[in-house]
């Protein structure tokens, strides 16, 4: 998973309204309230308070889906175990890190680090932006797995649990762990970026969490992780790409082969979302139409470096830039989705379902008539100093 830039974040004052960030006020003094970052005497603030707070602000829903459709997954273990643990790949067959990288226990490993530091040369800082974002969102992994495990039905109750959801998730991780330690030590290496402001946004992520509002609800959660890992399929894709054109074909491989597990990862999530539908038509259309309406907030937009209080902005207006996570990306996997789960043809449904699948089925092009008419206002981004480049100044 990971995440990725969210361009509508980005672009919060240029794109509409369906495309900004979940960021509804509080109503209830009862619900748990987060705070934002304030502006001003940061550097002293955050000495007294070591922890980054929670900056989510919108209303925390738990257990919204009812109880009884705890059954269905439960009926679904074995179903799970053949259709779902198969795009897993045995340990020995999977690629890691090292495969790409310098082997430190070589004689050629200097000369190799030289090599690899030679190409990054060729490379230019906003790729590195990016590079680096997507690398930090990747490295909060563990927020990931938390949220897998709040989903009701599907939890590892255990830390070991022998279900086939539990199985999954906690797999899913180690392949996703990878991810973060080919980037990461890639970036250690290549002398471009500063490693510890990047150590640091880690942390602070990290401690951050995430809510995506999926409610404990594993319709929500599978749909969730079904549009992220298409999104990051499509960010890696096309940071390989970049690289290759930068001249750095061993980078190109190794962002590459994330995008090829990422594409692995979101054929699993959109085949369970997939049966969803064929056992529960209108819970899914329902769910499905509900976190469109809430919008799918990036894994890793609570971002923060200790300087930059909308460094996810700022990343994520570098990606749109270069094109390599854009707001149209955004259309087209909620187009692909669309067509994937063939909502289009669902048939039986509820009023409330049929309501869902009309609006589903009208989103795509809306989304995109509104993205064009928002890229046709936007302006060209000033530059700004990034930590993660010792304060270089990138475009955004
Ligand atoms: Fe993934
Ligand atoms: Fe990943």
């Amino acid at each position: 998973m990971a995440l990725k830039p969210n361009l509508f974040h980005t672009q919060a004052q240029k794109l509409p309204s369906f495309a900004r960030p979940p960021v509804t006020s509080l109503r209830s003094p009862k619900f748990f309230m987060a705070s934002t970052l304030s502006s001003g005497s940061k550097e002293v603030e955050n000495l007294k308070k070591p922890f980054m707070p929670p900056r989510e602000v919108h209303l925390q829903v738990t257990h919204s889906m009812p109880p009884q459709k705890i059954e269905i997954f439960k009926s679904l273990e074995d179903w799970a175990d053949q259709n779902i643990l198969v795009h897993l790949k045995p340990v020995e067959k999977c690629w890691q890190p090292q495969d790409f990288l310098p082997d430190p226990a070589s004689d050629g490993f200097y000369e190799q680090v030289k090599e690899l530091r030679e190409r990054a040369k060729e490379i230019p800082d906003d790729y590195f932006v990016v590079l680096v974002g997507d690398m930090v969102t990747e490295e909060a992994l563990p927020t990931y797995q938390t949220m897998l495990n709040t989903l009701d039905g599907v939890r590892d109750e255990t830390g070991a649990s022998p279900t086939s959801w539990a199985i999954w998730t906690r797999a899913w991780t180690a392949e996703e762990n990878r991810h973060g330690d080919l980037l990461n030590k890639y970036l250690y290496l290549c002398g471009r970026v500063d490693m510890k402001q990047i150590e640091k946004t880690i942390q602070y992520l990290i401690g951050s969490g995430m809510d995506p509002r999926t409610e404990n609800n594993p319709y929500l959660g599978f749909i969730y992780t079904s549009f992220q890992e298409r999104a990051t399929f499509i960010s890696h894709g096309n940071t390989a790409r970049h690289a290759k054109e930068h001249g750095d074909l061993k980078l190109a491989q190794m962002c590459g082969i994330i995008a090829a597990d990422e594409k692995r990862h979101e054929t699993a999530y959109t085949k369970i979302v997939e049966k969803l539908f064929e056992i529960d038509p209108d819970g899914t259309v329902l769910a499905f139409a509900d976190m469109m309406r809430k919008k799918i907030s990036m894994p890793a937009h609570l971002m923060y470096d200790g300087h930059d209080d909308n460094l996810f902005e700022h990343f994520s207006a570098v990606a749109q830039r270069l094109g390599v996570y854009t707001a149209r990306d955004y259309a087209d996997i909620m187009e692909f989705l669309v067509g994937r789960w063939k909502v289009e043809d669902l048939t039986g449904l509820s009023g409330e379902g049929r309501k869902a699948q009309e609006y589903i089925c009208g989103l795509p092009p809306r989304i995109r008539r509104l993205e064009e008419r928002a890229q046709g206002r936007a302006k060209e981004g000033p530059s700004i100093p990034f930590s993660w480049l010792f304060d270089r100044q990138v475009k955004l």
